[in-house]
């Protein structure tokens, strides 16, 4: 198992002395500038709260706010490289989209979520990192009913990240099923990225419990819908299949990339119904997220997939991808 631990978005990071910038391997996602283990502490980061830019330390939300007491609200996870944000508008498009869904309105137009997003990056003077965005519902009472709240809060806090340790990209993850499954559309559906995200905690639990790097959750039905922060995608003699959205994966912005891909290297790619057993007895196997990147998994519920390395298109994957993040994207400093 690699040495990680989950950020807010499931994925898995290496806890580390924060530094401004620092992008390597052993940084940890956090608040950029900080120090929490040295003191006296470094320069604060500075977060975006409602149209004001706060130190760290002044940063706050109301204890009445319902993004707290029931989870109500929606977030995005933002990668930037090299200066440049990554697939920004589509980051933006899902967080609309998951807003809509709960009628939650954003209270400020793509434009201003843009600059203020850019603004934030930009005072905590990062080139490569991670940006937490968060739409609350806003402060309200201890009801839940949110007529209560009469105005959302928008937070952005710009963050430096590292990814699992790089020696994982190339020795690969394991994985086992939990018990906890993907809450249905029925329920909590899975295409809005909602500050509620007990269902995912749960099953990162359970891989915590287990000593595996991820949790495969399976849906109602017993198929794979995602991991808990993560697409998935299998490769089986030579072609690529994931499980559609209807399955209950997050339509993620790592997954499109991957289409992308397979599309380039002229690979097969078909989304369809997985199983436990296609995930045992495929060649490759591959997770995909923002701040995970694009990752090998080698075990499967003390299965071995594959040879047990990463196989070569994983690897092909992994490295396009590398490619592809630091050739466009909108730019921060111009
Ligand atoms: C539940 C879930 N599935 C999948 C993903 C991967 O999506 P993306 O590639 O857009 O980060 C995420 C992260 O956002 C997630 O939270």
């Amino acid at each position: 198992m690699a040495n990680t631990t989950s950020s807010g978005d499931g994925d898995t990071l290496v806890l580390d002395e924060p530094q401004s910038g620092d992008a390597s391997p052993n940084a940890a996602v956090k608040p950029a500038n900080e120090s929490r283990t040295s003191a006296p502490a470094a320069k604060q980061s500075t977060i975006y709260i409602d149209g004001q830019f706060l130190p760290e330390s002044e940063a706050k939300v109301s204890v009445f706010d319902h993004g707290l007491l029931y989870g109500d609200g929606v977030f995005e996870g933002i990668r930037f490289y090299n200066g440049r944000v990554f697939r920004l508008e589509e980051h933006h498009d899902r967080l609309w989209d998951s807003a809509r869904s709960i009628c939650l309105e954003i209270p400020m137009s793509k434009e201003e979520m843009t600059e203020a997003l850019l603004e934030t990056i930009r005072q905590n003077g990062l080139r490569d990192g991670y940006i937490r965005q968060i739409v609350t519902r806003g402060v309200g009472n201890l009801g839940l009913n949110p007529t209560q709240c009469k105005r959302p809060s928008v937070i952005i806090i710009a963050a430096t990240i590292a990814l699992y340790p790089e020696e994982v990209y190339r020795s690969g993850l394991t994985i086992i099923t939990c018990a906890t499954r993907r809450a249905g559309a029925a329920v909590l559906n899975p295409a809005v990225k909602s500050l509620n995200y007990l269902n995912n905690v749960m099953a990162r639990i359970e891989a915590n419990l287990a000593g595996a790097d991820e949790a495969l959750m399976l849906n109602d039905a017993g198929n794979v819908a995602e991991c808990t922060a993560d697409n998935v995608f299998i490769i089986k003699k030579g072609q690529i299949f994931t499980p559609p959205i209807s399955a209950g994966a997050l339509r993620g912005i790592t997954r499109a990339v991957v289409f992308e891909i397979a599309a380039e290297l002229g690979i097969k790619i078909t989304e369809t119904d997985i199983t436990r057993h296609d995930v045992f007895v495929a060649d490759e196997c591959l997770l995909t997220g923002t701040a995970a990147e694009v990752i090998p998994v080698i075990k499967a519920d003390g299965r071995v997939i594959g040879t047990g390395k990463p196989g070569p298109i994983s690897t092909r994957m992994i490295a396009r991808f590398r490619e592809i993040v630091r050739e466009g994207g909108t730019l921060i400093y111009s």
